[in-house]
Formats: C-alpha cells, sequence, structure tokens
C-alpha cells in the first residue's frame, strides 16, 4: 500500500521538476557561463530582457542574490536604502543590505504592500553633513506578507516618478511578478518599467528547482556580473538549471491562472471553519488569521499534519497556504477538509 502524499502549501518553493523539465535538463547545451559561453544561459537571459523591456540581465542561483546584487550596484556605503517593513529585503534577508553593502534601511510600512509617495517624500532629508543619503527605494510585487497583493500599478509608477525626479533609484523584488502579470494581464515590461532594476525567481510558482534572474541597465548588470564572482556566484555548466528556467517560461507561466483559481477556492473552503478570518486572494497566496478565541496556530499546524496537510506559520496568528504546481483540485478538496476538521477539534 502506497502512503497517500501530503498536499504541501508551505511554499511554492517546494515544487519538483516534471519529468519533461527533467528532459529539458539533461538536454541542455552547456557552455563555461563564467566565460559567458553557455549559450542556454544566453538564450535564457535574452530572453527575460526581452520580456522585462530592460537592456541586461544576469542569472542567479537566488532571488536574495539578485536583490543582494541590486542593491550592491545602485548604493555606496553609508546610503540608506527606503523600503516596505514588511518586504523580504528587510524582513528575511539577514540584515544583507548592511552586510553587504554598507547601507542603512529606512523601512516605513504599507499598507497591503503598498509603500506610497509620501512616506518617499518623509524620507528626504536633504543634503544636511549628519543625514545618510537616500540613494535607492525597493518595491516587491506581488507582496508576500501582505498575502500575495498585487502593488497596483499607478502606486509604483508614482514611486518610480518620485524617486527618479530626487535621482533616486528603484529595484523591484518581482520574485512572484509573474503572478502579478498574469493575473492583471498588465505585460511583465510594464510592470518593470516601474523600475530601474527587477529580480525575478523561476524557483517559486514556475516550479524550476533553482534559479532568479535580475534585470536592468547594461552597466548595472555588467556591475552584478562582478559582483556575483566576487561572491561566489560564478557558475560553469549552469545551462542545466537554465534549461528548466526556459522550460518553465514556455509551460508554467500561463498555468499560474490555475495556482490563482484554486487559491480563491482555497480561501473560500477555509472560511467554512470556525475562528478563522480569511482573506480574498489576488494571486497564489492564502493568509488564515486565527481568531484570538481560536485554538493556537502551533496546534493547528499539528492538527493539519496529522492529516497530511502543511502550511506554515506567518508571525502573530497567522497561517501561510501557497498554491503552486504540485497542488491539483484534489489537493485543494483536502487540504479544505483538512483544516475545517482540525479547526472542529474539541480544546
Ligand atoms: C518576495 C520574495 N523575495 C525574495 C525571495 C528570496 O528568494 P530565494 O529564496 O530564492 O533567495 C523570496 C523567497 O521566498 C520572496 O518570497
Amino acid at each position: 500500500m502506497t502512503a497517500t502524499p501530503s498536499v504541501d502549501l508551505r511554499s511554492d518553493t517546494v515544487t519538483r521538476p516534471t519529468p519533461a523539465m527533467r528532459r529539458a535538463i539533461a538536454e541542455a547545451e552547456v557552455g563555461d557561463d563564467v566565460f559567458g559561453d553557455d549559450p542556454t544561459v544566453i538564450a535564457l537571459e535574452s530572453r527575460v530582457a526581452a520580456l522585462t523591456g530592460k537592456a541586461a540581465a544576469l542569472f542567479v542561483p537566488s532571488g536574495t542574490m539578485g536583490n543582494q546584487l541590486a542593491v550592491h550596484v545602485h548604493t555606496r556605503p553609508a546610503d540608506e536604502v527606503l523600503l516596505e517593513a514588511e518586504s523580504h529585503l528587510f524582513l528575511y534577508e539577514q540584515a544583507g543590505i548592511a552586510a553587504n553593502s554598507g547601507c542603512q534601511v529606512h523601512a516605513v510600512r504599507g499598507e497591503r504592500g503598498v509603500l506610497s509617495v509620501d512616506a518617499l517624500l518623509g524620507a528626504l532629508r536633504g543634503e544636511d553633513d549628519h543625514v545618510a543619503r537616500l540613494s535607492l527605494v525597493c518595491t516587491e510585487n506581488t507582496h508576500n506578507r501582505a498575502g500575495g497583493a498585487i502593488v497596483p500599478l499607478a502606486a509604483l509608477e508614482a514611486v518610480r516618478e518620485a524617486a527618479h525626479a530626487r535621482g533616486l533609484r528603484v529595484h523591484m523584488d518581482g520574485a512572484r511578478l509573474w503572478n502579478a502579470h498574469v493575473a492583471t494581464g498588465v505585460p511583465l515590461a510594464t510592470w518593470a518599467a516601474t523600475a530601474d532594476s527587477v529580480m525575478l525567481c523561476f524557483s517559486k510558482g514556475l516550479g524550476a528547482p533553482v534559479g532568479s534572474i535580475l534585470v536592468g541597465e547594461a552597466a548595472a548588470i555588467r556591475a552584478a556580473r562582478r559582483a556575483r564572482k566576487r561572491w561566489g556566484g560564478g557558475m560553469r555548466q549552469v545551462g542545466v538549471l537554465a534549461a528548466a528556467c526556459l522550460h518553465a517560461l514556455d509551460h508554467h507561466l500561463a498555468r499560474l491562472a490555475d495556482d490563482h483559481a484554486r487559491a480563491r477556492r482555497l480561501a473560500a473552503g477555509f472560511r467554512t471553519a470556525r475562528f478563522v478570518r480569511v482573506d480574498e486572494p489576488q494571486t497564489n497566496i492564502v493568509i488564515a488569521e486565527l481568531e484570538p478565541d481560536g485554538p493556537e496556530p502551533a496546534d493547528v499546524l499539528a492538527g493539519l499534519e496529522r492529516r497530511g496537510v502543511r502550511m506554515v506559520g506567518f508571525g502573530g496568528r497567522r497561517l501561510r497556504a501557497i498554491c503552486h504546481l504540485d497542488v491539483d483540485d484534489a489537493g485543494v478538496t483536502r487540504a479544505i477538509e483538512a483544516f475545517v476538521a482540525t479547526l472542529s477539534e474539541p480544546r
């Protein structure tokens, strides 16, 4: 008897490469990417640069490295970086902005992940010799901690205008920009035009095992390539990974709409449980907040685990579930049943 596999909703990073993706990996044409002659990496970088309307692109091992390289090339030590207080760059990159680039962070709380122009204007402190020089603004879209919220295009455009008018650069953490693109139909290049550089991940909703990309102006990407080598991120026959990313672009981009539909179904199902408040998802992330008189988050996670469903705690009384390539309709049904049953357990 084979055990029923668990429904793993912890993240969209848990996907396994499909058989077709594994074939693409096996058949990849490769070279030495540090010498700049891996044809599959070149194909991937050119394709994503064109898709996002940027001059150049750099394949990197992780989203974190892409974000950190962007900060590094847009700043000088002792500069200040403005970002949203719930952003990945602030919360989940181990003070990398300080450690890797010697900069100070100015974090401001936004509404559903939106960094406002007012916040930007409020962060400007002039030319006084006492204060740090603000040189970079970072945005995130979709916004992970805001539950996969799509930051409105108009808000991003307004921030870009205000930043550029004051000589500031803008970097976007677009780990899940693909999801914003598919959910809205707004072209990737239109989203990307709101920033000087954008990092996008292949290892999340697109289902590749490894890989992210940084896109931007030629000089910035050239500088990022040099820093990537210094940071130990120069990779050799990495066309094997780029092939998985190209395969993901061909086969897994449009289907993100399925993840979004499943996330809406999951949210509707979770709402039928006791003791919980669930936001309407805009993309593939579902956040369930347990009411104060409900069970403890750790007990709910343990109850789900016993029923073969995995989610994660997301701070306070919040739990997160993400739909992805390896979660089908039957998985959503199982997750809803497990959630409702867990929250009905006597305490
Ligand atoms: C919004 C966001 N940015 C950046 C990252 C970092 O990506 P990686 O785990 O590849 O370093 C993540 C990872 O979950 C993320 O959710």
